[in-house]
């Protein structure tokens, strides 16, 4: 009987325990930011989110690793930020790595935190977007020199694996391809009938895994 006794109290001890510990170990919880996604174009790998509230005394702490390893790191520009996106270029540079991002809201005013939001996995080599090249003409004896400009910032980055084409329109919609050879972004073009009229287009392809660009906008003339 007194054993019982003494299990009941300390049941009540134990439970009269947690009963205080509990809510007091555990703040209010901030609604997390929503839509947690890396958004990368040649390359320059951005985490954007959303804000969970119209609060604006939110502030953002964003942390990435490398997939399969178990420490979450810091991204040094990006604690205690208020705007809503992250440049995580230059730790997500290795474009054949799979990586991760997580972000969470703190809210000054009630000094909340909000839980870790996990970012879907991020390849920069197969989920970066590559944008268009520009695409200039000069008219000469020797016949249409076409040179092809992708942004500096994939030059900088891909350099030699850079390829280019370009698409030669003809009046009735009939297209012709040039390839470029690797790393050479000029080529004459000078079989094209006179009194045709024609418009070029390029796109950039990056080996090997035969990415492309879309095309650039069209520029068209008639041979004189
Ligand atoms: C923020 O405010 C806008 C308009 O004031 C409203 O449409 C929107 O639903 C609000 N968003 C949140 C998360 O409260
Ligand atoms: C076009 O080609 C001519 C002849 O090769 C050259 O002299 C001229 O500088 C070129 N113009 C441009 C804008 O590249
Ligand atoms: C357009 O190109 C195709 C294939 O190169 C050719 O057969 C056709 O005659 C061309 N049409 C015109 C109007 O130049």
């Amino acid at each position: 009987m007194a054993c019982l006794l003494l299990g009941a109290v300390l049941v009540l001890l134990l439970l009269g325990t947690l009963s205080v510990c509990v809510p007091t170990q555990i703040p209010a919880m901030l609604a997390p930011p929503t839509q947690v996604r890396f958004k990368s174009m040649d390359y320059t790998n951005i985490l954007h989110w959303t804000s969970p509230t119209n609060s604006s005394s939110l502030q953002y702490y964003v942390q990435w690793k490398i997939y399969g390893e178990l420490n979450w790191l810091d991204v040094d520009d990006c604690q205690g930020i208020v705007k809503h996106q992250c440049d995580l270029s230059s730790v997500t540079s290795d474009t054949r790595e799979w990586y991760y991002a997580r972000v969470r809201a703190t809210s000054l005013s009630t000094s909340s935190k909000s839980a870790w939001v996990l970012s879907p996995r991020f390849s920069p080599r197969w989920d970066t977007e590559i944008s268009a090249p520009a695409l200039k003409l000069n008219f000469t004896l020797q016949g249409i020199v076409v040179r092809v400009k992708p942004p500096r910032v994939l030059v900088r980055k891909m350099h030699s694996s850079l390829h280019h084409q370009i698409f030669v329109i003809n009046n009735s919609g009939e297209e012709e391809v040039f390839e470029m050879a690797c790393c050479s972004n000029k080529l004459t073009l000078k079989k094209l009938i006179h009194n045709a009229k024609y418009c070029l287009e390029a796109q950039t392809i990056i080996f090997p895994q035969a990415k492309t660009s879309a095309r650039s906008s069209a520029k068209c003339f008639t041979m004189l």
